[in-house]
């Protein structure tokens, strides 16, 4: 097994070589990437022998900013007569494991093999567990992903529920919440899931907390927050939900996001405002430097070419301004599935 599987979003192949060469060298781990533009995947080789492994064991995954996924493994052909059992072999090359993820690219020619996932899925799930590879009861073991790029090649892989997305492909099954006004609610959500430990929703999302919603109209993200039993302060000139204000929970400031400073410090700032990714971080920094707010969500948006660099230079300029100030904070960056052309940031201070 010597390289790393990667999924993310179509297009952002560039941004996913260009972090892995990075952190992997930062590691002392030699390995370069394989990626075409528009496949949501990307291989990443490690020549020498247990690299590969050293590599997706010491590196955090959630300190990764385009990746939205990724296992251990190698590529496999699989005749359309009998794919199972070349696929059995294989598992006996790697660990057991405790379930089995069927994936694809997360692109056309990707979900056009659902029907012949679906069909797989039940023989195979048989299989393994009579060959004892996959033990259900055992959830401490990996998972064992299952990556077809085509009907006759896949990638036989496997990832650690410590340091991997806890969703196939890493892509989470959220739905857009009734009476919530628009779609990029799941933004909100999403980040919350991703950078908020399940455990820690009750103290940090806690009823009662107080919230300043920067760039709110017309309301998902307000949603969210009123959801929680937040009170929030909702900065935009343009109109709110009337649902979200008959809540009582929301008060709306026809105002510059720019400008507003809240009169007290607040649990939570989030800010969902269409804006060059230097002017989001500046405000970020600024807010947290200012202790105006205890944690954060922010989306950069990134229209540019050199996405990966673009948000390294935004982190640095936060980290920096923080440093300046002297404030502890924890910072980091994530393309979810919900985000386009942008990353979402997170920060929290240190008490
Ligand atoms: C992408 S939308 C926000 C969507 C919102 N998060 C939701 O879930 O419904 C961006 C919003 O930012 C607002 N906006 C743009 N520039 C702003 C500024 N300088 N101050 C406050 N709001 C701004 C726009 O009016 C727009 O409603």
């Amino acid at each position: 097994m010597q390289e790393l599987l990667l999924h993310c979003r179509p297009g952002f192949e560039g941004e996913v070589a260009a972090e892995m060469q990075q952190r992997a060298g930062e590691l002392g781990i030699a390995g370069y990437p394989v990626a075409k533009t528009g496949e949501a995947l990307v291989r990443f080789v490690c020549p020498q022998p247990g690299d590969a492994e050293r590599l997706i064991r010491k590196l955090d995954f959630r300190s990764l900013i385009f990746v939205r996924q990724w296992a251990l493994g190698s590529w496999l052909d699989v005749p359309a007569e009998d794919r199972i059992s070349p696929i059995i072999t294989a598992c006996a090359a790697g660990p057991l494991a405790s379930e089995l993820w069927l994936e694809t690219a997360d692109t056309n020619d990707g979900k056009a093999m659902a029907a012949l996932l679906k069909k797989l899925r039940a023989p195979l799930q048989s299989s393994l567990e009579k060959t004892r590879f996959l033990r259900p009861k055992k959830t401490d073991l990996p998972r064992l992903h299952l990556c077809f790029e085509s009907g006759q090649r896949v990638f036989v892989g496997w990832s650690w529920a410590e340091n991997a997305a806890p969703w196939p492909m890493g892509i989470p099954r959220l739905r857009v919440p009734k009476g919530a006004p628009s779609r990029s609610t799941l933004k909100l959500e999403e980040a919350w899931h991703h950078f908020i430990p399940r455990d820690d929703w009750d103290s940090r999302l806690a009823a009662g907390m107080t919230a300043v919603d920067l760039g709110a109209a017309p309301g998902g993200w307000t949603w969210q927050l009123v959801n929680r039993l937040m009170k929030v302060t909702a900065i935009d000139n343009g109109p709110m939900a009337q649902s979200l204000m008959d809540s009582g929970q929301v008060e709306h400031i026809q105002a510059d996001g720019y400008m507003y400073k809240p009169k007290r410090p607040v649990n939570w700032m989030v800010c969902d405002i269409v804006d060059k990714p230097a002017r989001s971080s500046a405000l970020l920094a600024r807010w947290l430097s200012r202790g105006w707010c205890h944690e954060a969500v922010i989306n950069f948006k990134l229209p540019m070419k050199r996405r990966y660099e673009e948000v390294i230079q935004c982190m640095e300029h936060v980290q920096k301004a923080l440093d300046a100030a002297g404030v502890e904070a924890s910072l980091a960056c994530k393309q979810l599935y919900s985000d386009r052309e942008e990353v979402t940031c997170h920060a929290r201070v240190k008490r």
